[in-house]
């Protein structure tokens, strides 16, 4: 009996967010847009994953329904052990405040508040202390140390990207979503924002879950799910480059 694995074993991945159905449509002028189309996807805690799939194929908007930032039409989304659709919009903000970080296409940095004041905006707004070493510590490996005292219009996109990361990952949430966080950086900088997020998934047993068009940054990750006219279409685990681009070329992809 004691060889048996039971469900709580360590060995056991833990699903740290779990999708069932979810339907999302948009549209109250014209034709009604299909953005979710029945998508069902969990992730596991401590792993790197991303999301990848044609422009307009739904991965922001499933991004922004796994971390509550969006409800869903139907469906449920259980994340950080929270069924967000039965959320108050008050609950909801907590939640995010408090156990998810978001890195968002459009960064959304507070245009008032310096690059300082943004990063650690959580604290500000009545959530947890934040460790100052670990601002430190993300502010330096980010190369933002220059730039502490800028407003967002003073900053390079790159460097409000950055700003945004750091952002996400200084009340040290949950989980980490982050939509496209390398898009506006060189591919020196992206691969080393991307190193970063895979070595704080495999240290510190962060969660990160990213939605990206290129397959180099996605081969950082520990699996990619595929996404294609609001459906997960395929998946990929430690793909390399060349998985990523069979996987896109089978559908016919462009990503
Ligand atoms: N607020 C909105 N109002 C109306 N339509 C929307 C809205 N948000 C998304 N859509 C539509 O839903 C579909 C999915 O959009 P979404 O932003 O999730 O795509 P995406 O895969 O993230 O695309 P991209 O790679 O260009 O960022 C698209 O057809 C888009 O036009
Ligand atoms: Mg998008």
């Amino acid at each position: 009996m004691s060889s048996q694995i039971s469900p709580t074993s360590p060995t056991v991945p833990k699903i740290v967010v779990q999708a069932t159905d979810l339907c999302k449509t948009f549209g109250t002028r014209g034709p009604t847009v299909t953005a979710l189309d029945r998508v069902s996807v969990s992730f596991t805690a401590g792993q790197f994953a991303a999301i990848m799939g044609p422009s307009g194929s739904g991965k922001s908007t499933l991004l922004h329904c796994l971390a509550g930032l969006e409800r869903p039409d139907s469906g449920s989304v259980v994340t950080a052990g929270a069924e967000l659709t039965r959320m108050s919009a008050d609950q909801l903000t907590m939640l995010r405040r408090d156990r998810l970080g978001f890195v968002f296409q459009s960064f959304n940095l507070i245009p008032t508040l310096t690059a300082a004041e943004n990063i650690t905006l959580s604290e500000r707004i009545g959530g947890p202390r934040i460790d100052r070493e670990w601002v430190d510590h993300l502010v330096s490996v980010l190369g933002l140390d220059q730039r502490l005292e800028y407003y967002p219009a003073e900053m390079s996109g790159g460097q409000q990207q950055r700003v945004a990361i750091a952002r996400a990952l200084a009340h040290r949430p949950i989980i980490v979503f982050a939509d496209e966080p390398t898009g506006n950086l060189d591919s020196h900088t992206g691969g080393e924002v991307l190193d970063f997020l895979r070595l704080a998934v495999e240290h510190m047993g962060q969660t990160v879950i990213m939605v990206t068009h290129d397959p180099l940054a996605a081969t950082h990750t520990h699996r990619v799910v595929f996404l294609y006219d609001g459906q997960v279409v395929d998946e990929a685990q430690n793909p390399t480059a060349q998985d990523i681009l069979a996987h896109i070329t089978a559908r016919r992809m462009a990503v």
